[in-house]
């Protein structure tokens, strides 16, 4: 079977109608394919357009302020891959003159672009001899070849990129590339739709009924459980905000006072804890209305959060110095976490 000729052949008549398929400029095609790690086509796709509107070169992104990013990427999750689409932005404007560097191996040397990544521009950019495999070009090959090598592993990733090397047609490489994503997206999706397959007669994994274990999974790395308590403190029209800067999740977000806890605490009880009576002192306050409990599931994390609604006459000292005072009608002028909008979204 030649399996590079078939793959052309059904994109020929099947390719997916998508933005950034119009473009040749490695700047939208590098923002595009940074949206689409954290996020599926459909989602993506206004993310791309108002990005590109907002920022249409790499030098208005270099020149944006990162919260003007963050705001925009809302949503999406994961803030440190916003954080350094501006950074690699900066660097490109700083070290390259505003141009993208033309090749696999310079495009390596930016940070915040990894094989994948570097491997896309340059074949959809220049039609560069490199296979660019994401999670649908591994799981076509691992399943047409019957690779039981983890994609997420070292020597699976290097295996598959051999393979794939071997396959790559060089005068159409971004083409064979495209066309990887676009058949495993619609035909060998996670579920694949078999019966529409054209290289169904080809696939070892369809005669070896091993589709649904294919590609094969890596054990997976432990979840950490964290218990976080929001306050939402109301003093009138104005509420308290202030900006992570640890090293944790969530970076430079803006988020309400914290109360984290090592185990889970039922919210009558939160009162009590020595945090609690820190926070307050002597200040009055009033739970206004049954906290809210939202669970939120990160990549190595599940954070079970509670929100309280609380009314303050008078700010607490703490409050006052460790924290923005704004107007509730500002919150949605400070990038927060996917978690914090929902709370409000529901408020
Ligand atoms: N996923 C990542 N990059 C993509 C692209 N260029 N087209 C479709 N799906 C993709």
């Amino acid at each position: 079977m030649d399996f590079p000729a078939q793959l052309l052949a059904w994109h020929k008549t099947n390719s997916r109608d998508l933005p950034w398929k119009h473009t040749s400029d490695p700047y939208k095609i590098w923002l595009s394919e940074i949206i689409l790690q954290q996020t599926r086509v459909a989602q993506g796709i206004p993310y791309y357009i108002r990005f590109k509107e907002r920022f249409p070169t790499v030098a208005a992104l270099a020149a944006a302020h990162i919260d003007e990013i963050l705001r925009l990427w809302q949503g999406l999750g994961y803030y440190s891959r916003a954080r350094n689409l501006h950074l690699t932005a900066q660097q490109i404007v700083e070290q390259h003159q505003g141009t993208f560097p033309k090749t696999t191996k310079e495009l390596l040397t930016l940070k915040g672009i990894g094989p994948y990544t570097a491997a896309a521009i340059a074949s959809f950019a220049w039609n560069e001899p490199v296979p660019a495999l994401d999670g649908n070009g591994y799981r076509i090959l691992s399943r047409i070849f019957g690779i039981d090598a983890p994609p997420d592993t070292q020597h699976g990733k290097k295996q598959f990129t051999e393979i794939a090397t071997q396959l790559l047609p060089p005068e159409h490489a971004g083409t064979f590339n495209q066309a990887l994503m676009d058949f495993g997206s619609t035909i060998c999706t996670p579920k694949p739709v078999c019966d529409k397959c054209p290289l169904q007669s080809g696939c070892h994994a369809f005669a070896h009924h091993t589709t649904e274990i294919l590609p094969a999974k890596r054990r997976r790395t432990t979840i950490r459980t964290r218990h976080f308590h929001y306050l939402y403190l109301r003093r009138g029209t104005f509420t308290f905000i202030r900006k992570r800067t640890k090293k944790d999740i969530w970076n430079n977000l803006y988020e309400f006072p914290l109360i984290e806890t090592n185990r889970a605490t039922n919210p009558q009880k939160l009162p009590a804890t020595p945090e609690w009576k820190t926070l307050f002192t002597q200040h009055p306050w009033h739970i206004n209305q049954t906290p809210n409990a939202l669970k939120h599931q990160l990549s190595h994390q599940t954070i079970h959060a509670t929100f309280y609604t609380i009314d303050i006459p008078e700010t607490p000292e703490q409050i006052a110095n460790e924290y923005l005072q704004i107007q509730q009608t500002e919150l949605n002028e400070y990038p927060m976490p996917r978690l914090l909008t929902l709370f409000l979204e529901n408020t």
